[in-house]
């Protein structure tokens, strides 16, 4: 059975952060939902200290092989999320891992407390990565910013510690070697590329945030890339994402070393996208491990 930082999995597809709404779904699915999940573990929407209402519409836009988004992170603080959405998040049949981005070490450490103190909890993702809020990128993008908040956090909690990367600076595997140092568990990649794109019907940028972050199929190349360059740096595990819609993308992922991967994008296109990937990577795309020598990649 697949297993990441400790915790057992069905099968090796999760979701990625922000991209599959299990509360609203449970309600749309009623617990036919519970009955067959998706995806092997279930990582929650980032939530942050505070309440936040997100950016200005428009948020989505779609681009070629691909989708810009600027959400701006919008959720209902930390108290909320744990009053209103945790009672309702741990019914689901699978680990819960809970993602959180603050914009200061010790916000982030007031947060990974309080979640981690919660039983409920199987694993905490460090969201260090997102484009689309203020100082958003800013510990990701520096490898002993990264160290140094993990070296924080860590003493804090036993509970796996789980680093979403960013894809949007020269050298995630420098990044991802901080968050080793510092004491992370796993490493998670990519978060969405800065992109940007012009409304033709008015001549303005399309988002109302000026800019976002792109993803689909359109990025899985980058994604594999630095899936590829962080195994190489790191002895982490990796959860590999970008761009993944079928068992044949998982299994690339899987082939370069990743221990589990993520469906993202595609789940917007098809809500059952997760089991749909997981059931095409065990009926006949068995990954095949891709030993760095063999395959020369460089
Ligand atoms: O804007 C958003 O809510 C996206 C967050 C992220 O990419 O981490």
């Amino acid at each position: 059975m697949p297993e990441l930082c400790g915790i057992e999995l069905a099968h090796p597809v999760i979701n990625a952060s922000g991209t599959y709404d299990a509360i609203a779904a449970r309600k749309v699915f009623g617990d036919a939902l519970l009955d067959d999940f998706p995806f092997a573990a279930f990582v929650s929407k980032t939530i942050t200290p505070e309440p936040r209402a997100g950016n200005a519409p428009r948020r989505i836009w779609e681009t070629p092989s691909g989708m810009l988004n600027s959400i701006g992170l919008p959720n209902k603080g930390l108290e909320g999320f744990l009053a209103e959405d945790l009672p309702q998040l741990r019914e689901l049949p699978v680990p819960l891992i809970v993602s959180i981005m603050a914009t200061t070490r010790e916000e982030f450490a007031r947060c990974v407390e309080r979640v981690a103190a919660r039983r409920e909890v199987a694993a905490i993702e460090l969201n260090v990565s997102c484009p689309n809020v203020h100082s958003g990128l800013i510990v990701g993008e520096n490898p002993s910013e990264t160290e140094a908040l993990l070296q924080t956090l860590r003493p804090l909690s036993e509970k796996p510690l789980i680093v979403k990367l960013t894809p949007n600076v020269a050298d995630p595997a420098a990044v991802a070697a901080g968050a080793e140092r510092g004491g992370a568990d796993a490493v998670s990649l990519i978060n969405t590329l800065k992109g940007t794109a012009i409304d033709p019907a008015t001549g303005a940028p399309a988002l109302g945030n000026g800019y976002g972050g792109l993803s689909g199929p359109a990025v899985r190349p980058v994604a594999l890339e630095q899936v590829r360059s962080v195994r190489a740096a790191v002895g982490l595990p990796i959860v590999g994402m970008g761009g993944i819609a079928t068992g044949g993308d998982a299994a690339e992922f899987l082939a370069l070393g990743a221990a589990a991967v993520a469906v993202g994008t595609e789940n917007f296109r098809d809500p059952r996208a997760g089991s749909r990937v997981a059931e095409e990577l065990e009926s006949s795309l068995r990954p095949v491990r891709i030993s760095e020598p063999a395959l020369d990649l460089d």
